[in-house]
């Protein structure tokens, strides 16, 4: 059976029909809120239920408790503060108990909160306690101490779910992917997050899983990501190519997730997990470094602090070992399952791979299927 929602009832905090016709009327002359997109991807992940149980953005306690507990004030676990931030000076024109419009960039009404609660915290520490550094050099906590000093909390209504263009046709919410995998009678399926172009590694563990359940959900994060991270068209295409020519395609779904990335390693490893369950899955992968930068966490970090938490967290963990191609194997291995040494892997950094695709170089099969290698080249170029 497809994978019960986190929490035990899907939300819903979306408006249709009649109903939204007239809400956004209404919307029309409430005070309103220029949100940015990181905003408005968590106010439609609320909205559609990919973050079962929140029906809102965090008021103090709930925050307090995920900063300091990496729980729900109610004790579900809970890691990443998902929180409305605004500045002083917009904070001050907003009243408590008032409804909100919040407002794209664009100038389009996307839902509006009904503020609960303002409430000032302490960026280090959500710094600290959430990414494991203050240093402001990591693309999460830059962003943490970019935004307002308040943050707004209440629930929401979603009242326009942003379009998702070019990836519209491989947009699903969570209701719609859940009746998917019943009526494909999926019972048991397997997540994959992904921010990156899709490499051997990655085509290998998730085949290894899928080896051990019904289906896979290949899931790449659309949403916000830092400058020198692959575009998220790019990626989508390097999966379209992959899947065509080495996936089985009754076993497999692409589906975006429209996120924005934290970088948050570990913490946000039990978030991407969180979200899994909520469109159905019950199983999950955690690779090597998963949802890390640079040198912030170590590579099995996520695997150790999710592990703590997976059988409350209600969705089993794959939990993968580096994988890599070993020559003397001919196969893809991990430490696991290859007896011999590091000179017979394959081992590329990113900077070597971005390097060579720059010259229009593909890099070897055992590491990037020669078509995934020349939808990246021409993405290149592009850029
Ligand atoms: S992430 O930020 O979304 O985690 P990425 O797209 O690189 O980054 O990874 C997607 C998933 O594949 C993560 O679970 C990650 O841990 C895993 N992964 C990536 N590369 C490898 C590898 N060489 N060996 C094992 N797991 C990997």
């Amino acid at each position: 059976m497809v994978n019960q929602p986190y929490g035990g009832k899907l939300i819903c905090r979306e408006l249709t029909g009649k109903k939204r016709e007239e809400a956004i009327r209404d919307a029309e002359k409430l005070p309103s809120l220029s949100v940015n997109s990181w905003v408005l991807s968590d106010l439609e992940l609320i909205g559609i239920g990919g973050f079962s149980p929140l029906t809102g953005f965090m008021g103090r306690s709930d925050y307090e408790y995920v900063i300091e507990r990496t729980r729900l004030a109610d004790g579900t676990i809970w890691s990443i503060p998902i929180t409305l931030p605004v500045t002083e000076e917009q904070a001050k024109n907003l009243n408590i108990g008032e409804q909100i419009a919040l407002r794209g960039t664009d100038g389009i009404i996307y839902g509006t909160i009904t503020m609960e609660e303002k409430y000032d915290y302490d960026k280090k520490k959500e710094a600290v306690n959430i990414y494991g550094t203050n240093d402001a050099a990591h693309p999460g906590v830059k962003k943490v101490y970019e935004k307002g000093n308040i943050y707004l909390g209440g629930p929401v209504t979603l009242l326009r779910r942003p379009d998702h263009n070019p990836f519209a046709a491989y947009y699903m919410d969570p209701a719609e992917t859940r009746q998917m995998f019943a009526d494909l009678d999926w019972k048991t399926i397997v997540g994959f997050q992904t921010r990156n172009p899709v490499h051997r590694a990655h085509e290998h563990i998730q085949k290894t899983a899928l080896e051990a359940v019904d289906g896979l959900l290949l899931n790449p994060l659309v949403g916000e990501t830092k400058s020198d991270d692959i575009p998220a068209d790019v990626r989508m295409e390097s999966y379209e190519v992959i899947l065509k020519n080495y996936y089985v395609t009754n076993r497999v779904r692409l589906v975006i997730y429209p996120a924005a990335m934290r970088y948050a390693g570990p913490k946000e490893a039990i978030l991407h997990a969180i979200v899994r369950k909520n469109y159905g899955c019950t199983h999950f992968i955690v690779g090597r470094d998963h949802a890390g930068v640079g040198d912030y966490y170590g590579t099995y970090d996520a695997q150790e602090l999710i592990g703590q938490y997976e059988e409350e967290l209600g969705i089993q963990i794959f939990k993968f070992e580096h994988a890599f191609y070993c020559k003397s194997c001919e196969n893809m291995a991990s430490a696991k399952t290859c007896p011999h040494g590091e000179e017979n892997h394959v081992h590329l950094s990113g900077t070597k791979v971005r390097e060579m695709l720059r010259n229009g170089k593909r890099p070897p099969k055992e590491f990037s299927r020669p078509e995934v290698a020349d939808v990246l080249i021409k993405g290149m170029k592009k850029k």
